[in-house]
C-alpha cells in the first residue's frame, strides 16, 4: 500500500454541462478521496504555465483556449496508488480509446474536450498540486 496524492482538473467542457457531481461520484466510487477542491477560472497565463510541457505541441494553443473557456474544478485526490488509479478512472486521453465505465468514455466530447486531467507521475503530481493549492487547503 502506497498512499499518494494526485492533481485532478474537471475541465470547462464538463463544468459547462454541469457534470462536476457525476464525475466526483465516479472518483469516490473508485475509493479515491477528494481532500481539496476549488472552482476557479484559469487565466491564459495560468493555463500556458500549467501546460508548459506541451508548449511546442501543435494543439497547445487550442488546449489553452479550451482550458480558459469556462470554470474548472481543481482537486487533490488521495488514496492507494492514487496517480495510476486516477488515470485508470479517467480512461485514455482520447475518449475513442477509453474503456467502458471510465470518466472519459462516459463524458468526454473529444481528445481536447476530454473532461478531466490527472497527473501522470508522482513527481508531476507534487508540482501540479503546489501550482494550485497551499498546504493549508489540503485536508486529508
Ligand atoms: P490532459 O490530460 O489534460 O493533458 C494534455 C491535454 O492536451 C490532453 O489532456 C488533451 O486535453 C489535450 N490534447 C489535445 N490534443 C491532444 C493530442 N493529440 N494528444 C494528447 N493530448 C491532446
Amino acid at each position: 500500500m502506497t498512499t499518494q496524492q494526485t492533481l485532478s482538473i474537471i475541465k470547462p467542457d464538463a463544468t459547462r454541462r454541469n457534470l462536476t457531481g457525476k464525475i466526483n461520484a465516479l472518483i469516490e466510487q473508485s475509493g479515491l478521496r477528494i481532500i481539496a477542491q476549488k472552482r476557479i477560472h484559469l487565466t491564459r497565463a495560468q493555463a500556458e504555465k500549467f501546460y508548459g510541457v506541451h508548449a511546442e505541441r501543435s494543439f497547445f494553443s487550442d488546449l489553452c483556449n479550451s482550458m480558459t473557456a469556462g470554470p474548472v474544478v481543481v482537486q487533490v485526490l488521495e488514496g492507494d496508488n492514487a496517480v495510476q488509479k486516477y488515470r485508470d478512472v479517467m480512461g485514455a486521453t482520447n475518449p475513442a480509446n477509453a474503456a467502458e465505465g471510465t470518466i472519459r468514455k462516459e463524458f468526454a466530447e473529444n481528445i481536447e474536450a476530454n473532461s478531466v486531467h490527472g497527473s501522470d507521475s508522482t513527481d508531476n503530481a507534487a508540482i501540479e498540486i503546489a501550482f494550485f493549492f497551499s498546504q493549508i487547503e489540503i485536508v486529508g
